[in-house]
């Protein structure tokens, strides 16, 4: 009692790995921030891995996506924010990833996430995936949300960084 040498040692194993924050980031939000400053705090590398989406015709095109990503973590240390495609555990293999981060908000992340995480496992046994909670006041933040809410004129003032806001102006009031 009194000691935690285990999580001693296994904070600072985790300090020293890479992982891996994929996502669409459609646009990035104050949610998806949120789970990168936790992140940042547990691994030594933290890349943030945005999708080329294939299926989904997404809002922001990738470049525009890495971009606002990398302005938006400027400050937080030891966060890169890179582009992929193809099989996530492929990208995490040529990163030297040995964690996929993934974010739950409510139960209804979870039938979802489980899936991912299990097919990633069969795929790759050595990458772990790690589910972070974000802030309770970004547990209903979905950047889906975030583009209908904006597109009908509401406002999104906090919930998006400020970046993010004037690039949502500038894409549909110009
Ligand atoms: N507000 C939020 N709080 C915490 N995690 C979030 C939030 N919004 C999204 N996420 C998580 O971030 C990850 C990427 O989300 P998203 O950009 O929607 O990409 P995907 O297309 O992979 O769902 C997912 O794990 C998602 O659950
Ligand atoms: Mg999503």
């Amino acid at each position: 009692m009194g000691s935690v040498p285990s999580r001693t040692v296994s904070a600072q194993a985790a300090a020293g790995l890479t992982a891996l924050y994929p996502g669409s980031f459609d646009p990035p939000t104050n949610g998806h921030l949120d789970l990168i400053e936790r992140g940042a705090r547990l691994f030594g590398r933290l890349i943030v891995a945005v999708l080329r989406n294939t299926e989904k015709a997404p809002l922001f095109t990738t470049g525009e996506r890495v971009e606002m990503l990398r302005e938006a973590t400027r400050s937080i240390p030891h966060v890169e924010v890179a582009e992929f495609e193809g099989l996530l555990v492929d990208f995490a293999r040529q990163c030297g990833a040995s964690a996929v981060l993934r974010g739950i908000r409510a139960i209804s992340d979870y039938e979802y996430e489980m899936q991912m995480a299990l097919m990633n496992r069969r795929l790759d046994p050595q990458v772990e995936t790690v589910f972070l909670m974000p802030a309770e006041a970004y547990s209903y933040v979905s950047s889906r949300l975030i583009k209908e809410v904006y597109r009908l004129g509401g406002s999104i003032q906090g919930l998006v960084p400020p970046l993010v806001e004037a690039r949502l102006r500038a894409k549909w009031r110009p």
